[in-house]
């Protein structure tokens, strides 16, 4: 039988993507430590604890949420959401439940387990970890855009779903603050260079 145009297509980006011999070669040579960009990424995040009001783009904004639907998840099943909560009217409704340290603009990531993979040896739903990849990508994406940015937990997500109807589907997983930083304390805090040594976390066996 013929194979389906759709899956002809699949041929054909399975080659594209296909790591050449030239290319890992120069991934071999090319990539130190410190030398690159990502690293100086991961080193100029931190967790910003108050905001000003001034507006995010909308490339910048556009990037961020690109960057969250690139994100790998277990199966490929997407189980995550983002709503972008960035009017005056949202951004009030969000207030009452949680001030997200003035941010303008906060993504509100949720997922949904029914939608999310289920491993078979334990029966452990790959839905909170799929979005805490999301998360990670817009919080890092965040940062490579120059914006500071807060991931936020400690909230009720009973709460937000009360002040936001149209996310009673989902289970609601993070929060994150987008924005510029204010001046003052707590941008970054002291715990932004407290990390235990790589003694204290890797066993290599
Ligand atoms: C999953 C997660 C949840 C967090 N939730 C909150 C929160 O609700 N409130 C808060 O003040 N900080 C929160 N943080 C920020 C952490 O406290 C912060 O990342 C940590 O103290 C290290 O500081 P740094 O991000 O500046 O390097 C959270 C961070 C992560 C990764």
């Amino acid at each position: 039988m013929s194979k389906s145009i759709l899956s002809r297509f699949g041929d054909v980006t399975k080659i594209l993507n296909r790591a050449s011999f030239a290319d890992i070669k120069e991934k071999i040579t090319k990539y130190e430590y410190g030398s690159d960009a990502f690293m100086q990424i991961l080193k100029s995040r931190y967790s910003c604890h108050s905001f000003t009001n001034y507006p995010v783009s909308d490339s910048k904004l556009g990037m961020i949420l690109e960057a969250g639907r690139l994100a790998p998840s277990a199966k490929n099943l997407q189980p995550t959401r983002i709503w972008v909560v960035k009017s005056e009217e949202a951004l009030a409704r969000l207030r009452t439940v949680h001030p997200c340290y003035g941010a303008p603009v906060v993504l509100i990531v949720g997922c949904r387990n029914e939608e999310a993979w289920v491993r078979e040896s334990d029966g452990i739903n790959s839905a909170k970890t799929d979005a805490a990849i999301v998360l990670t990508h817009l919080m890092l994406t965040a940062t490579d855009a120059g914006l500071a940015n807060m991931w936020i937990w400690d909230f009720s997500p009973g709460k937000i779903r009360e002040a936001f109807p149209e996310m009673r589907e989902h289970g609601i997983y993070g929060m994150l603050a987008i924005g510029y930083p204010a001046e003052g304390e707590g941008n970054p805090t002291e715990l932004h260079n407290m990390r235990k040594s790589i003694e204290e976390i890797v066993t290599t066996l």
